[in-house]
């Protein structure tokens, strides 16, 4: 199946403001995890544990899901398929990977680091072990940048995963 040219852009438009999106949530992580992290005053500690235990995870599964729908549909209604070339079936790889480390690793933690946030704001003096926080962002970002630089050089070129399977199975 290929697409109409007119179908193709208006996918390839959905798939770039989904990847931007949570692109931008991720910078927003970042931000508060490092105000978490850095400010001196528990006050807007607490506020940025707040911030993020309680709206981050949905928005950021979201558009990671949105990015892997409109890439699945990219895939397979252009020349470009799911796992005909290297640089689709990495970023494939990639964003698989990510949103279920959202909802295995990250999502789990986040009502205790909401509860973290409002005690701090609350000026009570808490002392609490917060799952790791700064890795998140880090990995998000490095594989959603390493995605989009494949996205714009497409390198490699074809895998011929397919076939390799196909033979490997012993099927000609
Ligand atoms: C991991 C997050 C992802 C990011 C940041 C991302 C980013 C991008 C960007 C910026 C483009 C536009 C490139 C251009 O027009 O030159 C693009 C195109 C594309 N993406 Fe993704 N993408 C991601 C995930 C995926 C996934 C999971 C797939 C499919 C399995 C996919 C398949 C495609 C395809 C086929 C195109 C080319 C569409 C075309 O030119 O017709 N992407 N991606």
């Amino acid at each position: 199946m290929v697409f109409r040219r007119r179908y193709r852009k208006l996918w390839l438009i959905l798939h770039i403001l989904s990847a931007s999106a949570w692109i931008g949530i991720d910078v927003i992580v970042a931000v508060l995890v490092g105000v978490g992290f850095l400010s001196d005053d528990p006050g807007r500690r607490g506020l940025a544990y707040e911030a993020l235990g309680t709206f981050i995870v949905w928005p950021m599964l979201v558009s990671g899901l949105l990015s892997l729908i409109t890439g699945v549909v990219l895939g397979l209604g252009t020349k470009w398929g799911l796992i005909r070339y290297w640089w689709v079936a990495v970023k494939l790889v990639a964003n698989v990977l990510l949103c279920t480390l959202i909802l295995v690793l990250l999502r789990p933690g986040m009502p205790a680091v909401q509860a973290y946030g409002v005690r701090l704001s609350a000026g009570e003096d808490v002392s609490f072990d917060i799952p790791s926080l700064i890795m998140p962002p880090i990995v998000s970002l490095s594989l959603l940048t390493v995605a989009t630089v494949l996205s714009v050089y497409k390198p490699w070129g074809r895998s011929d995963l397919l076939q390799r399977l196909v033979r490997g199975r012993g099927v000609s």
